[in-house]
């Protein structure tokens, strides 16, 4: 008998119909996130589950999950599952790294210029008509060339982002658990504390995976040492910025700017987040490319292939 594989929202790319080459595949018709009992209802006596970053796979979800070999997620992140669980009960968890690092780090770039040289303020100013003459002030923004760039999270995306800056001459500090010696070799790179981080960086962007040890990674106290000018970038997990002190230190000009693609209860933003112009609101599109979406997928469906044709997986979630 085919084996069975609950994909629970439409995916970009060939990776449905690679699947379908092997197994029965059923695809949440709808176009939003299911529902918790949805999800329930959908994954009984399914062989596989690929999921997407919403899906919350919690004990509940995985101890309906009676027959899953594996849950694919669609992302690198993989905070939505809880990855020890999966492991207790013999279900293996993998994830879709490597294959959005560059698009990330793409994306953080385009958040960056985008808030230093208010490309959005400009633009709706153009739109509105009110571009009558050149003026000497108008949207007087920042340089980007030569500042300290200051890196949370030194990992895969976090060095994409780095390895981007080489052509604006900054001086890259940054901040990981454990120190990269051939990071630092590279890119003339300085490990630092985190507040040295925060107090001496120009431009700060952030790469962590959000675990218990990242969330509020950034709150008011960090806030407070940054530089007037300073600009914060978050294309990794909203829960590492506490959203309302970053709201505050925005409003009350504490910091310069921010450019965020996540959010701490994403969808929701803020409340008067959306007001501010100094901010860069992006839908979490950090890995949205049609290359790379589809590379995404057929990576999830590539493991779950492997996993219920008795290899091993090629994306393992491993427990640190
Ligand atoms: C991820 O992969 O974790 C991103 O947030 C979505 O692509």
């Amino acid at each position: 008998m085919r084996k069975k594989i609950f994909v629970t929202r439409e995916i970009p790319g060939d990776a449905i119909n690679f699947l379908s080459k092997h197994f029965d595949v059923k695809v949440n018709a709808e176009d939003r996130v299911l529902l918790r009992e949805e999800l329930i209802e959908n994954i009984k006596d399914m062989d596989a589950v690929l999921c997407l970053l919403q899906d919350i796979i919690d004990e509940e979800i995985i101890d309906n999950a009676n027959k899953a070999k594996i849950f694919a997620n669609y992302a690198v992140g993989y905070n939505n599952i809880d990855v020890k669980y999966a492991k207790e009960k013999g279900i293996i968890v993998t994830n879709t790294p490597g294959v959005l690092t560059d698009t990330t780090a793409e994306l953080a770039w385009a958040l960056l210029l985008s808030v230093a040289r208010r490309v959005v303020e400009s633009d709706k100013y153009v739109r509105e008509g009110k571009f009558t003459e050149w003026k000497p002030n108008l949207y007087l923004g920042q340089d980007i060339t030569g500042k300290t760039l200051g890196i949370i999270g030194a990992g895969s995306i976090g060095k994409a982002f780095a390895k981007r800056s080489r052509g604006y001459d900054m001086k890259i500090i940054y901040h990981n658990r454990k120190r990269d010696l051939a990071f630092e070799e590279e890119f003339k790179a300085h490990w630092v504390d985190k507040e040295t981080l925060c107090k001496d960086s120009d431009i700060i962007s952030i790469h962590v995976p959000l675990t218990e040890e990242t969330r509020y990674l950034i709150t008011k106290k960090e806030l407070d040492i940054m530089k007037e000018t300073t600009i914060i970038i978050n294309t990794a997990r909203g829960p590492v910025i506490e959203e309302k002190a970053l709201y505050e230190a925005l409003k009350n000009k504490k910091i310069w700017g921010a450019g965020l693609d996540v959010y701490e209860k994403e969808p929701e933003i803020y409340p008067g987040l959306k007001e501010l112009d100094n901010v860069v609101l992006a839908p979490h599109i950090g890995s949205a490319t049609v290359e790379t979406r589809e590379r995404m997928a057929m990576m999830a469906a590539m493991n779950i292939e492997a996993v219920l044709n008795g290899r091993e997986p090629i994306t393992p979630v491993k427990l640190k």
